[in-house]
């Protein structure tokens, strides 16, 4: 069994994206500036962006925080929007989701600019991304892809079961996983909240990639030997014994899985660096783009 370390894999992208920024530098160029939009103060989203924030320290980008109060209305939010759409200095944004009740997701992701759209989620660029365009890859779903890349883990004419139909997973994996090229090549099985017997199709799964969000789902009886396991899930449970009083837990019941597995991802320290990794790479691409 191979542990997929997706904190290493991140930290060589990190180097990788530190050295180009470096070559801009040099060169006098202005270097690649991320804003991400946040709407209330839920923990876990407040956690996600101060980790996005510090990522971009880390590799020497320029980095913007807007926190937006809790009873922000569509309307302030779009202006906000349409102000980093017109601001030179910003390469590309992200607005941080969930949003609260009173927001529109679906107006709010058409007002983000194409072309700064670094997560990947305005029609033009999810349309590309299934259209086999060069576009903007969701950072999720483009970590995974790297991991399998990097490890070299075979795809092609396997058997990818996702479970879960996020837009920000489950349904751009796969979408991606079923292209043509590598990673890609397979063939996909969507499962979500209406699947039944889910088990009879994860015992027939090559790769399982799960963004349920349900701690321990996936049990060594669903999974068949040397299967490759992905696990997105990152879900808070609470714990006292931890310092910040939850621990993080997958969706994967990874004690027992690992014993089948060929490959697996841990959690923490899987998928979830690649997310952080693959947006700041999303960015310098902005900022490349933008050059032109
Ligand atoms: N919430 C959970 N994951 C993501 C993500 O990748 N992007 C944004 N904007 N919000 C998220």
């Amino acid at each position: 069994m191979i542990i997929l370390d997706g904190k290493k894999i991140s930290n060589d992208i990190k180097d990788e994206i530190a050295a180009e920024v470096k070559k801009m530098k040099d060169k006098g160029e202005k270097v690649p500036h991320l804003a991400a939009i946040i709407v209330g103060n839920d923990g876990a989203s407040l956690t996600y962006v101060g980790s996005k924030v510090k990522a971009c320290e880390r590799v020497g980008f320029e980095s913007t925080l807007v926190q937006m109060s809790n009873t922000t209305s569509d309307v302030e939010l779009l202006d906000k929007i349409q102000e980093l759409n017109e601001d030179p200095e910003i390469d590309g944004f992200i607005v941080q989701l969930p949003l609260p009740p009173q927001i529109n997701e679906q107006k709010v992701l058409l007002a983000v600019d194409p072309n700064k759209d670094v997560d990947g989620f305005h029609p033009t660029n999810f349309g590309k991304m299934a259209l086999d365009m060069s576009t903007f890859i969701p950072a999720t779903p483009f970590g995974i892809l790297e991991l399998l890349d990097r490890y070299g883990v075979e795809t092609k004419g396997k058997h990818t079961v996702v479970i879960g139909r996020s837009h920000i997973v489950g349904r751009p994996m796969s979408i991606l996983m079923g292209r043509k090229g590598f990673p890609g090549n397979s063939t996909v099985t969507l499962t979500h909240s209406h699947t039944k017997n889910i088990t009879q199709i994860t015992s027939q799964a090559d790769i399982i990639i799960s963004a349920l969000g349900v701690p321990d789902f996936l049990k060594a009886e669903m999974v068949k030997d040397d299967a490759v396991i992905i696990d997105v899930g990152i879900t808070r449970v609470p714990d006292e014994t931890k310092p910040r009083g939850y621990r993080i837990v997958g969706d994967v019941d990874f004690a027992n899985v690992c014993k089948k597995a060929s490959y697996i991802t841990p959690v923490p320290g899987g998928v979830g660096p690649m997310t952080i990794a693959m947006l700041l790479k999303n960015t310098l691409l902005a900022r490349e783009r933008h050059m032109l």
